[in-house]
């Protein structure tokens, strides 16, 4: 099938963590206010859609992925008023607005959960996922963990029952094989779509439909049983798309993008099919997830550019013409990329950053931005574990800690290199006291290194990272090569240099990235190689390319 021309292809979308992008009444959290004041900034740019993650009412447990209610606004980030000028203010600027959809589970706060942990004949009760223990009910029903550490079960002392939670014990997994579930979240969808938001990130997307309860593999090492086979991608996932696109999606001109974790690219063509049935595009995680581990995610080995190339080229060369790609490099879940697949030395950090976002935004796909991304903003290195608010890690602390899984200061390191918090510390906006995120005192520390990256500076550098994010972006806005254009791999067995061609109508983009500091030989840009359109360096050496050099040519 050959790629339909529509708005969420061409869309560049830019990710907003609320809590950490700016902060309107100095209480240290970031708000919807703060937001809204940054709109000119977001619309210059060139970014069209706007992804905010949740903004719910929330005990806050894991940053508002525990939403207590669907219909309410944290009151941290302000009221429903505040978003309806966000939405209002936004849309006149041309940006839309998609909403966190975290329907996999819900906050035990929510009052479904309040109802069904209440009896077990509660009307609720088939809300959620209830089982009886093991040995008497001593024992969980099965040996899952969950993904913040411990069991994925929790016994609740009232009826004697244990609920599933795959995330923490405050995010109790829905039953989805319940219609009534189904209608509930179907409603609360239709509720903001009709107050016109653009679209959904839908969180966890593939873990709705549960297979079976059968105990899981328990990797080397491990502490418990693995979920996957019977929570990720069950066949029954298709069905629940296929109904809310019947009942929700189909009726707006929206887009969605499912977090499709453990997706391989022919899995990701029934969630993504150009047919439109399910969702308009997924989230895979092999790119992000490539690399060895040491102790379960944990590690502090760098993933080399080989990998991320054949990881990347699978989904470029499986997806076309019968699905569409995301792009991303970053988000609220993972560290920061020019840290991770490029150097954040002072020397290397505004090549690297530029290199990979060329190579990103060189590939067919709808790319994502993280805010700060643009900026080039590096990881963070906290050195105490006190310095840590993500409840991954610091449940991960606890319990490698107390299994002597790892010592004190591997776990450190391991958290330094991909945890979380990484992306989360405060938006990098200029050198005022906390990088003018906040007047007061931030919920998690700042980036030392605000003084010398952050907006206002870059703003005013020609050759700032901020300033090459938004020459590629406008080239993309202005040649539909960069969207429609068919992938071709080249230099398959080099190295260093990651290369490939986009080819669209009769016009061809070359794209060559240096992944290393090394200057490495490359013919590529020789001979009649045609405009170049962006690259990261003023002047091209015949026969190489220079450290981390990326660029971009059109015939
Ligand atoms: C994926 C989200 O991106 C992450 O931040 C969250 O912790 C889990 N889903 C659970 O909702």
């Amino acid at each position: 099938m050959e790629q339909k021309h529509t708005w969420w292809k061409e869309a560049v979308v830019y990710q907003i963590y609320p809590r950490s992008f700016a902060d309107s009444n100095g209480d240290g959290v970031g708000d919807l206010n703060g937001i809204t004041a940054k709109l000119d900034y977001l619309a210059g740019l060139g970014v069209t859609v706007l992804w905010l993650c949740p903004v719910y009412a929330s005990p806050n447990d894991d940053n508002g992925y525990d939403i207590s209610d669907y219909r309410a606004i944290q009151p941290e980030f302000g009221t429903m008023a505040d978003f309806d000028r966000l939405l209002a203010q936004a849309h006149k600027r041309g940006l839309r607005v998609l909403m966190d959809l975290v329907v996999n589970h819900t906050s035990d706060e929510h009052r479904w959960f309040q109802a069904s942990r209440s009896s077990r004949d509660n009307p609720y009760r088939d809300y959620y996922i209830w089982k009886d223990g093991k040995e008497g009910g001593t024992q969980p029903p099965n040996n899952w963990g969950s993904c913040f550490s411990g069991s994925a079960w929790e016994k609740d002392e009232a009826t004697g029952q244990y609920y599933l939670h795959l995330f923490s014990k405050k995010q109790p997994d829905l039953n989805w094989e319940n219609p009534k579930v189904r209608e509930e979240i179907y409603d609360m969808m239709n509720w903001w779509c009709q107050k016109g938001i653009d679209g959904f990130r839908i969180d966890v997307a593939a873990f709705y439909a549960k297979s079976n309860f059968d105990d899981g593999r328990v990797a080397p090492g491990a502490l418990y049983g693995d979920f996957s086979a019977s929570c990720i991608n069950q066949p029954r996932i298709h069905d629940y798309f296929r109904e809310m696109n019947a009942r929700v999606l189909s009726h707006y001109d929206v887009m969605t993008v499912g977090e499709t974790g453990g997706v391989t690219p022919a899995q990701a063509v029934k969630y993504a099919g150009l047919d439109g049935g399910e969702l308009s595009m997924v989230f895979q995680f092999e790119h992000v997830d490539a690399g060895e581990r040491i102790v379960g995610k944990w590690t502090d080995r760098r993933p080399q550019m080989p990998e991320l190339r054949r990881i990347l080229n699978r989904w470029q060369l499986g997806l076309a013409d019968k699905a569409w790609n995301s792009l991303y490099w970053n988000n609220h879940d993972q560290p920061r990329v020019v840290s991770r697949f490029g150097s954040d030395a002072p020397l290397w950090r505004t090549l690297s950053a530029k290199m990979l976002a060329t190579c990103l935004y060189g590939m067919q796909g709808t790319p994502y931005l993280y805010q700060g991304e643009e900026l080039g903003m590096t990881n963070v290195y906290f050195e105490h574990i006190e310095d840590y608010r993500d409840i991954e890690v610091l449940r991960a602390w606890e319990e490698l800690r107390a299994a002597h899984k790892a010592t004190d200061e591997q776990l450190l390191r391991y958290f330094a290199a991909i945890g979380r918090d990484n992306a989360r510390t405060p938006m990098q906006w200029d050198t005022t006291a906390n990088a003018g995120f906040s007047a007061g005192t931030p919920w998690i520390a700042v980036n030392k290194n605000y003084l010398s990256i952050n907006a206002a500076d870059e703003e005013k550098d020609p050759d700032s990272v901020l300033n090459y994010y938004k020459k590629l972006i406008a080239l993309r806005r202005e040649n539909p090569i960069f969207v429609y254009g068919g992938f071709v791999p080249l230099l398959e067995g080099d190295a260093s240099v990651y290369a490939w061609q986009r080819r669209y109508e009769d016009r061809t983009l070359t794209v060559a990235c240096n992944f290393t500091p090394d200057t490495v030989p490359c013919t590529l840009f020789d001979g009649a190689a045609g405009e170049t359109l962006i690259s990261n360096y003023h002047s091209r050496a015949a026969g190489v390319l220079q450290p981390y050099e990326a660029r971009i040519t059109l015939m």
